[in-house]
């Protein structure tokens, strides 16, 4: 392992103390840490400290007036998505935290920006924390899309001791920070490393920091000189105002500091791993990918659990439940046990309780939400993985293979996406895209249509009717023959009207023994199994179908199973309906009368 110098150990809660106290003694205000779900809605989530500096940058708000300095400094939440798929390597992470200074504009003086940001970063890295300045290397902008080279940084950094041959110059891509959003403030940047030493690096001549090769360089510290705005266009225009604009990596500096090439071998993950050995009987050690995914997504989970957010299937929530749902498939990975994720989040609690006391405050809902998830999922879970194993046999994923998986099986895309890399299979991600789209407009539709846009309760209403309409159906088959046929149907939130062929007056005990026989399969608690298949197929396994309708190629089939799974209903459907009888509750024929020649009509409630 390489030796970073006198500061090993140092706990990351001193790490950071250390850090804000330094540049509260630099004259700068310590703001706490805002949410990690930003007020300005054009992103999903905080992924930079500046975030919410950003009308201050941009000379929109006066921080000598809100803060009385222009000097800033915090340890802030953040949130990355890009980088799910990477995690369980040594660096990427969802959740991290960021320590950053800020200089919004120069002062009177013209001090601050560059000069001052560099000297600051310096201060901190070589006098307080006792990095060797030799071990340090720099990367600066080298220009292009009409911001010039930044010979000035170079200047800086040769004036402060740093030699020549350390600097090197990269593009927009490394040295180029910003905006967040596609509009903002952004900025060249300058960006410092450490040399972990040559054995860590690849034997390429060129290697250095941003080595496509190696992680012998650790990038440490950002510097954004922040003076340009980037418009609607695209264009980059000059701010009115230069900022310093910094960001320190947590979890980079940590393991660097405690000398280890993971942030996961740290304080900062440790107790989570030790937990997860211990709930698992099994060694990190062995199982290092596994592990270090859990630990991750529990820490962001139980903070944006902690924010609010609940599962879902649109924008943070999804994020949440593509979390939680990848970690349960994990979890069984490793032989976890149902509630698993809750020992975790008490870990995570402890962690940071002291830094983010709303993540205490918060555990009891926080582990409400996870249990909730964990329990909805784990019970498809199991079957969709089935179902996976016999569709991954055709040699790729399609378009209605994957979206059956995320329809009926909660499989969010890229969970698919990830199983069929395991057997590199490939997936029709557009196509699932265009099914889902497809979907969500037909059930938006189809929800205005039938309840007249009315709300969640009506729909819940009405999908319990829907079940009761096919256990009506198939009752009316048992008790009056098998010459009923449905000829016609609709449901509203508060009943439903069935019609079907039948010559004759149902008599009073004919209707007792069909509402009976509702009641007792509700009582049975059957369960309510939806497929997918070709509508041939279909009805060639029995289902019943609505023969005035016109059915698309592929159908969804309804079917209403006893416990030992023999089928009592059978229906090509588009749903939806409940998962399980037992949610109906009491069935009840309101009339029954005929409306033509050979048909009659029912209307029944749920009570
Ligand atoms: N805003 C600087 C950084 O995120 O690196």
């Amino acid at each position: 392992m390489f030796k970073i110098g006198k500061t090993k150990k140092m706990s990351s809660e001193k790490i950071k103390k250390k850090f804000l106290k330094f540049f509260k003694k630099k004259g700068h205000k310590i703001i706490p840490s805002s949410s990690l779900l930003p007020r300005d809605a054009t992103v999903l989530f905080t992924t930079a400290g500046m975030q919410q500096f950003t009308l201050y940058l941009q000379g929109e708000k006066n921080s000598k007036k809100d803060f009385k300095t222009k000097h800033l400094t915090s340890c802030q939440k953040c949130f990355r998505t890009d980088d799910i798929e990477e995690v369980g390597d040594d660096t990427h992470h969802t959740f991290f935290e960021m320590l950053g200074n800020w200089s919004i504009g120069q002062d009177s003086k013209g001090k601050y920006f560059k000069k001052g940001a560099i000297k600051y970063a310096l201060e901190f890295l070589v006098d307080c924390l006792e990095i060797k300045k030799e071990k340090l290397s720099i990367t600066i902008f080298k220009g292009d899309k009409g911001v010039p080279k930044d010979d000035t940084a170079r200047e800086i950094w040769q004036k402060n001791g740093i030699l020549p041959e350390k600097i090197s110059e990269f593009g927009v891509k490394d040295n180029f920070w910003g905006p967040v959003g596609k509009t903002g403030p952004c900025g060249p940047c300058s960006e410092i490393f450490y040399d972990r030493g040559e054995e860590f690096g690849c034997k390429d001549a060129k290697c250095g920091p941003n080595c496509p090769n190696c992680n012998r360089f650790v990038e440490i510290w950002n510097l954004v000189f922040m003076e340009y705005i980037k418009d609607e266009e695209g264009l980059y225009n000059p701010l009115s105002q230069k900022n310093i604009d910094t960001g320190i990596g947590f979890e980079r500096i940590v393991s660097l500091l405690q000398e280890k090439k993971s942030a996961y071998e740290t304080d900062l993950f440790l107790p989570i791993i030790k937990e997860l050995e211990r709930i698992s009987n099994k060694t990190y050690k062995e199982n290092k990918k596994i592990f270090r995914i859990l630990a991750d997504h529990i820490r962001a989970i139980v903070f944006l659990a902690a924010e609010g957010v609940f599962p879902s299937n649109v924008e943070q929530g999804y994020i949440l439940r593509r979390l939680l749902r990848r970690s349960i498939r994990y979890g069984k990975l490793l032989g976890l046990e149902n509630g698993f994720m809750v020992f975790l989040t008490k870990k995570v609690v402890e962690i940071y309780s002291d830094s983010y006391p709303e993540v205490k405050q918060k555990e009891l809902e926080i582990i409400e939400i996870i249990k909730k998830e964990e329990d909805k999922f784990k019970k498809t879970l199991e079957k969709g993985l089935r179902q996976f194993e016999k569709i991954s046999k055709k040699g790729k994923i399609s378009d209605m293979d994957a979206f059956h998986l995320y329809d009926t099986y909660g499989f969010p895309l890229e969970l698919t996406k990830e199983l069929a890399e395991e057997k590199d299979i490939t997936v029709d991600e557009e196509g699932f895209r265009k099914a889902f789209k497809k979907h969500q407009e037909i059930s938006r539709a189809g929800a205005e249509k039938k309840f007249g846009g009315v709300g969640k309760n009506a729909t819940r209403e009405a999908t319990k009717l829907h079940t009761a309409t096919h256990l009506l159906h198939q009752s009316l088959r048992e008790v009056l023959g098998l010459r009923v046929r449905q000829m016609g149907s609709d449901v509203t939130s508060v009943r439903l009207r069935f019609d079907f062929s039948y010559p004759e007056k149902l008599t009073v005990e004919q209707k007792q023994e069909i509402e009976n026989m509702i009641n007792q399969k509700i009582r049975d608690g059957m369960k309510v199994k939806k497929e997918e298949m070709l509508y041939r197929k279909a009805i060639e396994s029995g289902a019943l179908a609505f023969f005035k309708e016109k059915y698309p190629e592929r159908v969804n089939v309804y079917s209403i199973l006893d416990s030992s799974g023999n089928v009592f209903s059978k229906e090509v459907c588009a749903g939806p309906h409940v998962n399980n009888t037992e949610e109906l509750g009491h069935f009840k024929i309101l009339k029954e009368k005929s409306i033509a020649a050979g048909i009659r009509r029912i209307r029944a409630i749920l009570e």
